[in-house]
């Protein structure tokens, strides 16, 4: 079985790492810079180890590409490109219509074509399979597919292995190769009856997510304005042992997913007359989190920021990764500037950002932490500067929501 996989970031490497175990597995990207690095061994991504990839490359199993005619011949091809809103905060596909073109222009035999790039339901049966057949100079009957990705880069508990899997096939034949391809590597399948399931289930599952981080970030809000503590309510609520999740405060929401993937819902909800209005009042509460933080840190400083050194702790979208996609640091940097502060950031995770690089983790008017990484040290957090405002709940003895 061989095995091509179109994009090669956060899930594409991590699908390569895993399939290429047992099977030949083409890794191909756009980016030529990526394709370099990958077959020098050199992994871009947290959860994929160099030495893990080395040994791909050395048995021969991994290779990658930027080259469409080394897919020809596989028996199997993921989609695995990113899916963001364009700027007009619309679902925006023409990522995965280019791989569509790569595999139409590309596959030259039958083949079982898997979408694991999240997006909303309808998008295999009426965009995929139209557009390769579109691309392609002969018809081919291709089996469709769609397993929707979970992976969360960074995290160890859980993994390709034993994280359950939804997928459904076009057709039955393309739900048992897909079942057979991904039971080489993965403990638990659970197929839905149709793509339009595995493709809606995917999205709520991150709705589910973003709306009850709205709801407990507007709840941090409200403990503050009754002057109770949000953290000491919510370890509280916890106590009860059914029909309670707790969700914690943040800046706000980042990464490919979270801020992204609701939009997805609730722009087809509202082609189809569904108004989606508590998934958009939820993406509003979070996008609204880092100005209410920027309120509160001017409110402590007598209601100034005006030439303030600022430095904000931690701009990846979440604690031990470098991915800054979607990051609430960025509305945080922009609404202190917006309010007259020099601002400035650390993070040596990420190194470096928007043209500038991780400041020192000192000599700062005023600390904001964004994000808590495991390796920055609280202490050094709260020396950086006299006044320390945490939006993680991780940094005891500052101030926080
Ligand atoms: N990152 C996550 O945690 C996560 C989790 C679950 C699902 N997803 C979904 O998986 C999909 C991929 O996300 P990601 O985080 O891996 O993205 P990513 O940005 O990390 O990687 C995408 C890769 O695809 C490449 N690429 C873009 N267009 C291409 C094309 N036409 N042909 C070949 N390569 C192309 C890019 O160069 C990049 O290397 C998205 O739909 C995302 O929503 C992501």
């Amino acid at each position: 079985m061989k095995v091509a996989i179109i994009g090669q970031g956060y899930v594409g490497l991590t699908i390569s790492a895993f399939a290429s175990e047992n099977l030949d597995v083409v890794g191909f990207d756009s980016s030529q810079k990526i394709v370099n690095q990958l077959n020098l061994g050199i992994s871009h991504i947290e959860g994929v180890d160099s030495s893990l990839l080395k040994n791909r490359i050395n048995s021969g199993r991994y290779k990658a590409t930027t080259s469409g005619s080394e897919i020809s011949d596989c028996d199997i091809v993921v989609i695995a490109v990113p899916t963001p809103l364009n700027d007009k905060r619309k679902p925006d596909l023409t990522f995965i219509d280019s791989a569509c073109k790569t595999i139409g222009q590309n596959l030259a035999r039958p083949a079982l074509v898997i979408n694991e790039s999240t997006s909303f339901p309808g998008t295999l049966r009426n965009f995929i399979k139209p557009q390769i057949e579109k691309y392609s100079s002969v018809l081919i009957n291709h089996m469709y597919a769609i397993s929707p990705e979970r992976v969360d880069p960074g995290r160890v508990d859980f993994n390709q292995k034993n994280t359950p899997r939804l997928f459904a096939g076009l057709t039955p034949e393309a739900s048992a190769k897909t079942r057979e391809f991904y039971s080489k590597f993965c403990d638990q399948l659970v197929e839905v009856s149709s793509p339009e399931v595995a493709e809606a289930a995917k999205l709520f599952e991150n709705t589910f997510r973003q709306v009850n981080i709205a709801l407990v970030n507007e709840f941090a809000q409200i403990a503050h304005s009754l002057g109770i503590s949000v953290y000491e309510t919510l370890d509280a609520a916890s106590t009860k042992p059914y029909g309670f999740m707790k969700f914690t405060p943040s800046a706000g929401v980042g990464g490919h997913c979270i801020p992204v993937d609701p939009t997805y819902l609730a722009a087809v909800a509202e082609e189809h007359g569904a108004p989606a209005t508590f998934i958009r009042r939820a993406n509003e509460v979070n996008l609204e989190m880092s100005k209410y933080i920027v309120e509160r840190v001017a409110a402590d400083n007598s209601g100034s920021l005006t030439g303030k050194s600022v430095l904000v702790v931690g701009v990846a979208y979440k604690p031990n990764v470098a991915d800054v996609r979607e990051t609430a640091a960025e509305l945080v940097i922009e609404h202190l500037r917006q309010r007259g502060a020099v601002v400035s950031w650390h993070d040596d995770l990420v190194g470096s950002w928007n043209g500038e690089n991780s400041a020192p983790l000192s000599g700062a008017d005023i600390a904001v932490v964004a994000t808590k990484h495991d390796d920055v040290n609280v202490q050094d957090i709260l020396r950086s500067a006299p006044y320390v405002f945490d939006t993680t709940g991780k940094v005891p003895g500052a101030k926080g929501l």
